[in-house]
């Protein structure tokens, strides 16, 4: 596994290329999906033809999203993160950990609830290109409606956690001399 070494010349281990490259497609992924989300149901004219466009790219988009976590989540249970540096304090290490992993179940549980959300509909859940693929079972008109509320609710959980998380990061980039910098860049910065 390739090291960075700060200006202190402390060691840190870095992320693998393909974990790097997942967390990169993810990241494109899931802005582009808040961007077609917000569009869809704040923007666009109820009952207009762009919107039942824009509803049907955020549903693929999502459901793409939801197969991208599932590999990356498979992947990383298969090849673990780095160790923290070790010239960061026990309570940052533990809270980048829980952090990352509330995010990994933000990134899980958003596009469920919005797939649950679509699935009171009836049997099929229609997508782009004349994609269909089956509703999630067990939940009616009213209850699949509710949990899509909860889902736009999770999404701005999500996007007060992901503001946090990019400062963090942007952190170990600033004046601040950090073994964290540059850990899941693709290559050396
Ligand atoms: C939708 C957007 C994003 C999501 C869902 C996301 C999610 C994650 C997750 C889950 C991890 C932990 C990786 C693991 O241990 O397996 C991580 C790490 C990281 N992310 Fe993001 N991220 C996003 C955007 C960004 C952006 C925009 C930046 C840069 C400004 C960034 C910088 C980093 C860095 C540097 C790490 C490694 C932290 C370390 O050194 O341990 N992320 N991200
Ligand atoms: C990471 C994945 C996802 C993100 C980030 C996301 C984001 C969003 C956003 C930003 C909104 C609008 C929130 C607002 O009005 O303020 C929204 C609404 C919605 N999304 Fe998603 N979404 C995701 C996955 C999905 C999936 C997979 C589906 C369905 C297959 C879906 C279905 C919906 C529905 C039905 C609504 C409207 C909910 C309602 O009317 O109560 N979303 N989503």
């Amino acid at each position: 596994m390739a090291t960075v070494m700060n200006e202190m010349g402390v060691q840190g281990k870095r992320y693998s290329a393909l974990a790097a490259f997942y967390h990169w497609l993810s990241a494109i992924l899931i802005t582009a999906q808040l961007w077609t989300g917000y569009m869809f149901h704040k923007v666009l004219e109820r009952g207009s033809e762009a919107r039942g466009e824009m509803m049907a790219w955020h549903k693929t988009l999502g459901v793409l999203i939801l197969l991208v976590v599932l590999l990356r989540l498979g992947q990383r249970l298969m090849k673990p993160a780095p160790e923290f540096p070790s010239d960061h304090p026990a309570w940052e290490q533990s809270l980048a950990k829980w952090g990352h992993r509330a995010l990994y179940a933000f990134m899980l549980i958003v596009p469920l609830t919005g797939y649950i959300g679509v699935s009171g509909r009836g049997p099929e859940v229609e997508l782009l290109g004349g994609i269909t693929i089956p509703a999630i079972p067990g939940f009616d008109k009213d209850s699949a409606h509710e949990i899509g509320e909860f889902h736009v609710i999770l999404v701005y959980a999500f996007v007060a956690l992901l503001i946090v998380h990019v400062f963090a990061a942007l952190r170990h980039h600033g004046d601040r001399p950090s073994s964290a910098r540059g850990r899941m860049w693709p290559s050396r910065p």
